[in-house]
């Protein structure tokens, strides 16, 4: 018989919210319970979209229209699937993403355009799934801009659209929570990261057989 399938978890919300460190703890956290525990991220996860990925993260705030965008992350999303996501989980291990098909909807769909019709098209004919469970981290926003800045990575072409884009993006991740509420859990990041990784910890917990 084929292993059960593993299970298919995000964490999502805005730049510099702690979802690496708590995807991390995360995985940790599985990993000690025996669960074969693979940690990825967005844009990248495989080599070909680590490479897209330099095209996204670097630059230029205007050097990609927003419908550039939408093509470039799911271009980058479609090989972190074929190769990365999907074996994983047909192979029976868990895999916990930073990031997926949300920082779409919200990023590209309703805070750099109007654009949420144009995403769900492509994502429905080019990616087509959705994770079994997603972690929002929700925080204020001006905390989260200085965190992700200090941290210099060189990453910086999203945090540098500014703060307003970034409280746009939290009211578009909290809308998002409501309009998947089966799926979507939003968790207040604004609290010491143990709290948070032990409110992650019990709602995952839940939906472990
Ligand atoms: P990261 O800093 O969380 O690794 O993500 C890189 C940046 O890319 C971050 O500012 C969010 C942005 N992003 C989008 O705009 N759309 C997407 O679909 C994804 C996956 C990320």
């Amino acid at each position: 018989m084929p292993p059960a399938r593993g299970l298919f978890i995000s964490l999502e919300g805005i730049d510099g919210s702690g979802k690496s460190t708590q995807a991390r703890r995360l995985a940790e956290a599985l990993r000690a319970s025996g669960r074969d525990t693979v940690l990825t991220r967005e844009p990248g996860g495989a080599s070909g979209a680590e490479e897209i990925r330099r095209l996204l993260v670097e630059g230029d705030p205007d050097r990609w229209s927003p419908e550039t965008e939408i093509l470039l992350f799911t271009a980058a999303r479609r090989d972190h699937l074929e190769r990365t996501i999907r074996p994983a989980l047909e192979a029976g291990r868990d895999v916990i993403t930073d990031r997926f098909a949300d920082s779409t909807r919200v990023y590209q769909g309703a805070t750099r355009g109007d654009l949420r019709g144009l995403v769900d098209q492509i994502h429905s004919a080019a990616i087509g799934v959705e994770p079994d469970l997603t972690l929002i981290l929700d925080m204020d926003p001006e905390t989260a801009l200085v965190r992700g800045l200090a941290r210099d990575s060189g990453e910086d072409r999203f945090e540098d659209f500014g703060l307003p884009f970034q409280q746009k993006l939290r009211v578009g991740f909290q809308a998002l929570a409501r309009e998947y509420s089966d799926r979507c859990h939003l968790i207040d990041a604004n609290a010491d990261p143990d709290q948070v990784a032990s409110n992650i910890a019990e709602i995952v917990r839940r939906r472990l057989p």
